[in-house]
């Protein structure tokens, strides 16, 4: 079936936390304005209606009007089986799989079941910021391998530093962001079997959080670090249908672990979770089932980012922005106009009325830089853009009279 992802679906009033969550953002401190006019593209999920089957599979659940404790059938894993297999020639097997009803909630029971408060846990800043949350949240100390970021914003990864990380006696956990979010990277076969090296030397655990893994541009290919790796021993490796199907309401996060007793500790301190017959009927249907819709979806957030890069190098060309390899965001630079970022943020939140999300929230790598979600209709992009655009054209034009 053809989908129309350009359809405007009014999310206010379905308690969305993007459409609806103005109160909460404000008290977080993301926005100080946030009305009815306001557009948010800032929180990682889409204003695109999902895959049909799985919501085909929804109203089968709901037609049964019984939605008691719930488990997981054989046909679950052998989804997620045949899902990766297909996809990323990735075997795993069954017994491997371990359900959490979010990434980040798995992210935190890692830090707490297997490294000891005061350890060391290296993160990959700018980065997403719940991975700073779940060191320090829980008493670890970030060791921050900082990417290095070119002129043109490019981003790689400083290998020395992180050997010399790795090899503190303290450091026992790397969380590993790949696609990485916010700065679009695909890491490479060669660059991810290099950190597993490492890790491995050093004994370091790596939580690899791959949940970005489907959303790639068309011409990429996404490499799981523990397909690349020589040994999985010292892998865990979150994966979800909440960013690929857009269904992260239904909170669905499978982690899969090779080494028995390193599962057996993740999942006692993960505790029992049965999950809601929801997530069961969407994950089946979304990944026997939705392949179609992503290529379709790829195709649209392709077109989206293009349509984003030649906006800006025609109405902003002081902003550096380039397309990522991997995710739906995009991370702008104004470090051009040498404005403050609290400047920056003004003339975007306040005065354009669009939430985007604070470079500096992702660590001070992110100073200068803002993130803008990208997966929505695009007349909502198109309108974002020009709001941002329309403030700061007095800057654009101070620029090019001194050029
Ligand atoms: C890299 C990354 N990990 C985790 C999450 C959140 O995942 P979950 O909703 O499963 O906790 C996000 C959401 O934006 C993300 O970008």
């Amino acid at each position: 079936m053809k989908y129309n992802f350009d359809e405007i679906v009014n999310r206010r009033n379905t308690y969305s936390l993007k459409w609806d969550g103005g109160e909460l953002i404000k008290a977080i401190g993301f926005t100080e304005r946030y009305d009815s006019e306001t557009i948010p593209l800032f929180t990682a999920d889409m204003d695109l209606p999902v895959p049909q089957p799985i919501i085909d599979a929804l109203h089968k659940t709901v037609d049964h009007r019984i939605f008691g404790y719930s488990v997981f059938p054989d046909e679950y894993y052998e989804s997620i089986q045949h899902w990766f297999k297909k996809r990323h020639d990735w075997k795993i097997s069954r017994e491997e799989i371990v359900y959490s009803p979010g990434t980040v909630h798995a992210l935190n029971v890692a830090v707490k079941a297997l490294t000891k408060p005061g350890d060391g846990v290296i993160i990959q800043r700018p980065v997403y910021p719940p991975f700073t949350a779940a060191v320090e949240g829980n008493g670890r100390v970030v060791q921050n391998n900082a990417l290095k970021c070119d002129s043109e914003g490019n981003y790689t990864i400083d290998f020395e530093d992180f050997e010399s990380k790795a090899k503190e006696e303290t450091t026992t956990m790397f969380i590993l962001c790949n696609p990485h979010n916010p700065a679009g990277r695909i890491f490479t076969q060669e660059e991810l079997k290099r950190l597993s090296d490492i890790c491995e030397e050093h004994n370091v655990l790596i939580v690899a959080d791959e949940i970005h893994g489907d959303l790639i541009r068309k011409n990429q290919t996404f490499y799981p670090i523990a397909k690349v790796a020589n040994n999985t021993d010292h892998i865990l490796t979150c994966t979800a249908i909440n960013k690929t199907f857009n269904v992260a309401g239904l909170h669905c996060t499978n982690v899969v672990i090779s080494n028995p007793d390193i599962r057996k500790i993740f999942s006692e301190a993960m505790g029992m979770h049965l999950p809601s017959p929801f997530t069961v009927s969407a994950l089946i249907a979304a990944y026997n089932e939705g392949a179609d819709w992503l290529e379709q979806l790829k195709e649209y957030l392709d077109e989206t980012m293009e349509y984003v890069k030649n906006f800006f190098a025609k109405n902003l060309p002081t902003v550096k922005v380039s397309i990522p390899e991997g995710t739906y965001v995009m991370w702008l630079d104004f470090r051009g106009y040498g404005l403050s970022s609290k400047e920056v943020h003004d003339r975007i939140y306040n005065k354009a009325n669009v939430v985007l999300e604070d470079g500096e929230l992702f660590g001070e790598e992110g100073e200068g830089f803002q993130r803008i979600c990208i997966p929505s209709p695009r007349p909502i992009i198109k309108e974002a853009l020009e709001r941002i655009s329309l403030q700061f054209q007095d800057v654009e034009s101070e620029i090019l009279l001194k050029s």
